[in-house]
């Protein structure tokens, strides 16, 4: 008899809330934790340590292959290392989610690292966040949530988020980003972002991080 492993996806646009839900989510269940997009952006930092553009799909392929990626999770502290390197507040950078979305546009690429994604599936279970955790990666999910929120609120959380280390940040500047961002990702050929017909839509606008935390649950018990 194979065993089931239980599946949370959590599926939306940038800035809808999905990292720090799912991460909470995660650690309240004891459940495993993927970030996707996490793996997204260390490629884009591998990419531009390399000196490699979107164009150059071979070579990107052949880093999405050998890059050796740590993710570290626990309540209090979430981590990322690159080939040895800590990547944690680089790969936050607005331009590594920019270059993380051109690069994840490539069918080769995304191809390449579906393996490295699958891997996280194991007891007791798995949280996994991203564009297409529900409709690509884990069709089979037993859960599934669709997160969103208007862009003009996600800009505004990512603003708050970023202008802790950066004055420069520019709100106006951060929505024509989202908007772009959102725009590439809904409408590749690729795996684009959208909801799995079986997800369950959750609009964060006007929600606490608990309440969706709490909604999430209610749909795993
Ligand atoms: O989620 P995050 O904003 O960190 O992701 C960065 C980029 O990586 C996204 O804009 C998207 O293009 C890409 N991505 C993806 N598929 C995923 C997760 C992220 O295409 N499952």
């Amino acid at each position: 008899m194979t065993t089931q492993i239980p599946v949370l996806t959590i599926d939306g646009p940038g800035g809808a809330g999905k990292g720090t839900v799912s991460r909470l989510v995660a650690v309240k269940l004891n459940w495993h934790y993927l970030e996707s997009g996490a793996i997204y952006r260390a490629l884009a930092v591998a990419a531009k340590r390399d000196s490699l553009d979107p164009g150059h799909t071979d070579r990107l392929v052949q880093t999405a292959l050998s890059m050796n990626l740590v993710f570290q999770c626990d309540a209090s502290n979430y981590t990322v290392s690159l080939d040895g390197d800590d990547v944690t507040e680089t790969i936050r950078q607005e331009s590594c989610g920019n270059m993380a979305s051109r690069i994840a546009a490539i069918p080769e690429v995304r191809q390449a690292l579906l393996d490295k994604q699958r891997l996280f599936k194991q007891l007791p279970g798995l949280v996994a966040e991203g564009r297409d955790m529900g409709t690509v990666i884990f069709p089979e999910a037993s859960h599934k949530v669709f997160l969103t929120a208007s862009a003009e609120e996600r800009a505004k959380r990512r603003y708050l988020q970023l202008k802790q280390s950066d004055n420069n940040v520019s709100l106006d500047r951060l929505r024509e980003e989202i908007e772009t961002r959102d725009n590439r990702d809904m409408n590749r050929a690729v795996a684009p972002l959208k909801p799995a017909v079986d997800a369950v839509l959750i609009d964060s606008t006007a929600l606490t991080v608990d309440e969706v935390i709490s909604q999430c649950l209610d749909l795993i018990k």
